[in-house]
């Protein structure tokens, strides 16, 4: 059977990375997180010392980037995908408070946007892959076979983002949540380089009001008829 291309791009907490892991385990797929990738590229930059609270060393993270090698690796005891930096599992590390303050910062070097974009092509070239992420549809995989485009309203996300993060015993505000999910938005939305937009031939998936059994239900007959089309 073809293999396609899946990209899903989306908001933050819009559900995305469930939803892209589900796909890809129903049909066999390779799925792949690409922000993961941004987060690992800043584990590598505070490791050496290139970012921090009041410095970026733009030079020196853009000298390093060819020796920056970022890959994934399936394990079954979780029934997920982990992401390798020069061949160590930082899968927890980059999940963590200190990457996620700075990856925002790290994503918006172009040159760690283009060398980002090259690997995510590599891993794409056998097509057969879900990937998630923010430019998928528009600049990565501008002729991924099919583009979903996520969203759901602020308050939802930000109830799934209060959630979660209670279930992990943290102690959190969900007004603090919410301005932080909104200010996100206009961040993603905003930046000069690869802003989050809809590509003109993505669906827009407005989940606020679906579980995830039927999001899949909607999308199962979308990807058949994609699979018997030419
Ligand atoms: O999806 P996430 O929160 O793990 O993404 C981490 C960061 O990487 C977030 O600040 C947005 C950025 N990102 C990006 O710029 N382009 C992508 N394709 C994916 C993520």
């Amino acid at each position: 059977m073809k293999k396609i291309i899946i990209a899903i791009d989306g908001y933050s907490s819009s559900g995305k990375s469930s939803f892209a892991r589900a796909i890809a385990r129903e049909m066999n797929y390779i799925y792949i997180d690409s922000g993961a990738m941004y987060r690992a590229v800043t584990l590598y930059c505070l490791r050496k010392g290139y970012v921090g609270n009041d410095f970026l060393k733009t030079a020196d993270i853009i000298s390093d980037l060819r020796e920056i090698n970022i890959g994934f690796a399936y394990n079954p005891d979780i029934s997920g995908y982990e992401t390798f930096l020069n061949s160590e599992n930082v899968e927890t590390q980059i999940r963590g408070v200190e990457v996620s303050s700075y990856v925002s910062r790290i994503s918006l070097i172009p040159e760690v946007r283009s060398r980002m974009v090259e690997l995510q092509r590599e891993i794409g070239r056998e097509r057969g892959i879900v990937m998630d992420g923010r430019d998928i549809g528009t600049v990565v995989f501008p002729d991924a076979e099919l583009k979903i485009f996520m969203t759901a309203s602020v308050e939802i996300r930000a109830k799934r983002r209060y959630d979660e993060l209670k279930g992990k015993n943290m102690d959190v505000d969900f007004e603090t949540i919410k301005n932080n999910i909104i200010v996100r938005d206009i961040t993603d939305e905003n930046r000069d380089i690869s802003p989050l937009r809809r590509a003109d031939d993505a669906i827009v998936l407005d989940n606020s009001r679906m579980t995830i059994t039927e999001q899949l239900r909607w999308i199962r007959e979308i990807i058949k008829n994609k699979l018997n089309e030419g």
